[in-house]
């Protein structure tokens, strides 16, 4: 008797435990941020957490009465992929997992994600599953992906701008060059002509000497012209390319200053005619600055085809600075001196690119860039 009763309030206790352990089962179900299901194989779903009427709307006793309600809420375009990432997991009784959307109650696609996977109760097959709406995360994707391209066509339409106003600038240059060669320079050359003339003609020698010296004087006058006329856009640029341009004037600035050059070219394709002339003029403003402030020995210059652009470096063993201090233009002894490095980064980086200057006093200087830019034709050709 006394163990009957011992016996019954055992039993009592185990099913107080079980009542409390499945009230606490279920809270967790219908309160978790997702909702969970039971489907069988065919689709008909045996139970679903109410949180189902928050993401689409349907009470769950609709997905659990009606056979075939899942698939009627699948968004059409979605409908054939999800029914058959379905049946591979049907046929492999393996993990169902995917994104898709569905279509809630007021109309509205929601992206779920839903994930599943084979279980067996009671001797049947189950897909125990997870659903949650992803929907915000979908959306900000898409508007994160929306803006990426809008950005990447703002970038392509600047980077065309700055293409034209390149070939515009140097355009200009050409022209200028054209006109200085044409006009002051063959004048120039002309008078120099009459005065060596005239100096064979006097019979002072007093006034020949000051002719001589006064024809010397507009001799080297037309030399400066011609050097800014070379400068202005180095024939070779064009007729040879960047490569042997740079080592025409990277030659003659070590034949002035006496340093020693080492150049290391490995241009595998001849950049776009504007993004050269940038490569160019970044190479020739590094080395001006060898030449005004380094005091240098030796000068490293290397250029070479990396990753679908131009990449260029000169360096040099020379008295170094700190890179900080000189990007200032109003450091400057007068506002706009200085201003060299700031303008070669900024034509870096308006075509895409960038350029890097590391130097330390005592330890030399390097300048480092990289254009992206429209290959034309292997080198040489
Ligand atoms: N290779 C170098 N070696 C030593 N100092 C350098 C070198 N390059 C630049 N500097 C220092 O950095 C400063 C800034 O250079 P930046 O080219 O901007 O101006 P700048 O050459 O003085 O004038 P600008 O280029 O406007 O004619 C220079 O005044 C110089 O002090
Ligand atoms: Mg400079």
């Amino acid at each position: 008797m006394l163990a009957a009763v011992r016996d019954a309030s055992h039993r009592r206790r185990v099913l107080d435990r079980l009542r409390a352990s499945e009230a606490r089962y279920r809270s967790l179900v219908e309160h978790m941020p997702a909702v969970t299901y039971l489907v069988r194989p065919d689709g008909a779903v045996a139970f679903i957490s109410g949180r189902v009427s928050e993401v689409l709307g349907y009470p769950p006793e609709q997905f659990e009465a009606e056979p075939g309600f899942w698939a009627r809420v699948l968004h059409p375009e979605d409908r054939g992929r999800v029914c058959a990432a379905w049946r591979r997991a049907v046929e492999t009784r393996g993990r169902f997992s995917l994104e898709y959307r569905c279509l809630s109650r007021d109309g509205r696609a929601v992206w779920v994600l839903d994930s599943s996977v084979p279980v067996t109760l009671g001797g049947e097959p189950f897909w125990h599953g997870v659903l949650v709406d992803v929907t915000a995360r979908v959306r900000a994707e898409e508007e994160l992906r929306r803006s990426y391209e809008l950005l990447q066509r703002v970038d392509a339409a600047r980077r065309g701008l700055t293409t034209e106003l390149v070939a515009a600038a140097e355009a200009e240059r050409i022209r200028m060059a054209a006109d200085l060669h044409d006009g002051p320079i063959q004048r120039l050359s002309a008078t120099v002509l009459r005065m060596e003339l005239a100096t064979r003609s006097t019979a002072d020698p007093a006034l020949a000497a000051r002719l001589a010296a006064l024809t010397e004087e507009a001799r080297d006058v037309i030399r400066s012209l011609r050097r800014v006329v070379y400068e202005a856009h180095p024939p070779t640029l064009d007729r040879h390319g960047l490569g042997p341009a740079i080592r025409e004037h990277l030659r003659e600035a070590a034949a002035c200053h006496g340093f020693q050059v080492e150049l290391e070219d490995r241009l595998e394709r001849e950049p776009s005619p504007e993004a050269r002339t940038i490569a160019f003029r970044l190479f020739q403003e590094a080395l001006t600055n060898v030449m005004k402030h380094a005091g240098a020995r030796r000068v490293e210059v290397r250029i070479a085809s990396r990753e679908g652009g131009v990449w260029g470096m000169v360096r040099d063993d020379g008295v170094g600075f700190h890179p900080a201090s000189a990007e200032s233009p109003m450091e400057g002894p007068t506002p706009g001196s200085r201003a060299g490095i700031g303008l070669m980064r900024r034509r870096a980086e308006l075509l895409g690119g960038w350029l890097q200057v590391r130097s330390a006093p005592g330890s030399g200087t390097t300048v480092e860039w990289w254009l992206p830019v429209g290959e034309t034709s292997p080198v040489g050709t």
